[in-house]
């Protein structure tokens, strides 16, 4: 094979995409290859149909897939262009990503590309370390480079907000049986599934009432643990709400969280009170001045879970010449 044939980056780029945090690990995506482009398409038969009836989460997840094979691309010292939304008659082409020649990766971007394969989304307690200003600030430029903005909720009242729309949030969809049904089939006690979230995945239960409510995943482990008490509340927030700050949010969040797994921090995540408009509304009237929240994340130091299963990337992909 030529030495700029692209083939053989864009092929372990694409097992990085894969690689990405998706609701419900739906991965909600699908890729196409021509040549040297890459063009990243959101499955629409897996979009969430009562967590996400328009497909924001499923648009998010994508970003993070594309912030991936961005960052596998660049640090096997690929030159990339990436085209978000090319074609209105298609909205379900979320960007292209073409391989334009050559050059050489940063350190910085080697560290983002080797985090890929080590992030998880970690629902156990954190110890009680403080996250320092430096891996604070950290966070928030990785936000910021996407084009998106990172709001750390570090006030005990902001704090307090969000906690009590958490509650509200999550006591309404325990109460929904649709929402349960559809929880239910998308955790999953089958090793030979490759979607899905494996029951042993969703963490201990928390003893006591914690501020902050974890979703509770079906079978999930019935030992009780204290949760950390100071946890890292952020949450990724964008300027408008269209389909192009969706996936500019999904990219700065999937930075930010391979920021976090290069400093050794876990993070989860907190998208009930999202999943819900008018709870979302609140959010923006009491935290974020009219910005759209877009994700939450916990961030903290504890000790890595195992990774979760992924479709293989010869079921996601197809291969066209023409
Ligand atoms: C947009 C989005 C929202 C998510 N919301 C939650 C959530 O509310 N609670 C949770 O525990 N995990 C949430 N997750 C995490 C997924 O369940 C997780 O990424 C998936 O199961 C794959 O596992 P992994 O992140 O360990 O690779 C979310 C992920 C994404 C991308």
């Amino acid at each position: 094979m030529d030495s700029d044939d692209p083939r053989e980056a864009i092929d372990h780029a694409l097992h990085a995409a894969v690689r990405a945090p998706s609701v419900h690990n739906t991965q909600p995506w699908r890729f196409v290859v021509r040549g040297p482009v890459v063009e990243v398409c959101l499955d629409g038969d897996r979009v969430l149909t009562v967590a996400d009836p328009d497909g924001r989460e499923a648009r998010l997840s994508c970003g993070a897939a594309l912030l991936n094979l961005r960052v596998a691309l660049r640090a096997a010292g690929r030159a990339v262009v990436v085209d978000p939304l090319p074609d209105p008659a298609h909205p379900e082409l979320l960007a292209t990503v073409r391989v334009a020649g050559r050059r050489p990766a940063t350190p910085a971007e080697r560290d983002l590309a080797d985090a890929v394969g080590n992030r998880t989304t970690n629902r156990r307690p954190f110890v009680d370390r403080i996250v320092p200003g430096s891996e604070r600030s950290a966070l928030v430029a990785a936000a910021d480079a996407e084009g998106a903005h990172l709001l750390l909720l570090d006030t005990p009242r902001a704090l307090e907000t969000f906690a009590t729309l958490l509650r509200r949030a999550d006591q309404r969809q325990e109460d929904d049986p649709d929402y349960q049904a559809e929880l239910r089939a998308w955790t999953t006690g089958d090793p030979a599934r490759h979607d899905g979230v494996p029951s042993a995945a969703g963490g201990p239960r928390p003893a006591g009432t914690p501020l902050l409510k974890l979703r509770d995943y079906p079978g999930r482990r019935t030992a009780e643990r204290e949760f950390e008490q100071d946890p890292l509340v952020a949450m990724v927030t964008t300027a408008g709400d269209t389909a192009l700050d969706h996936l500019r949010a999904g990219q700065a969040m999937q930075r930010a969280l391979l920021v976090a797994t290069s400093a050794g921090l876990g993070a989860s995540f907190f998208s009930q009170p999202i999943e819900q408009p008018d709870l979302r509304a609140a959010l923006r009237t009491g935290l974020t001045a009219g910005a759209h929240p877009q994700a939450v994340l916990r961030i903290g130091y504890g000790h890595r879970g195992a990774p979760t299963p992924r479709r293989p990337v010869a079921e996601v992909t197809s291969y066209r010449t023409e």
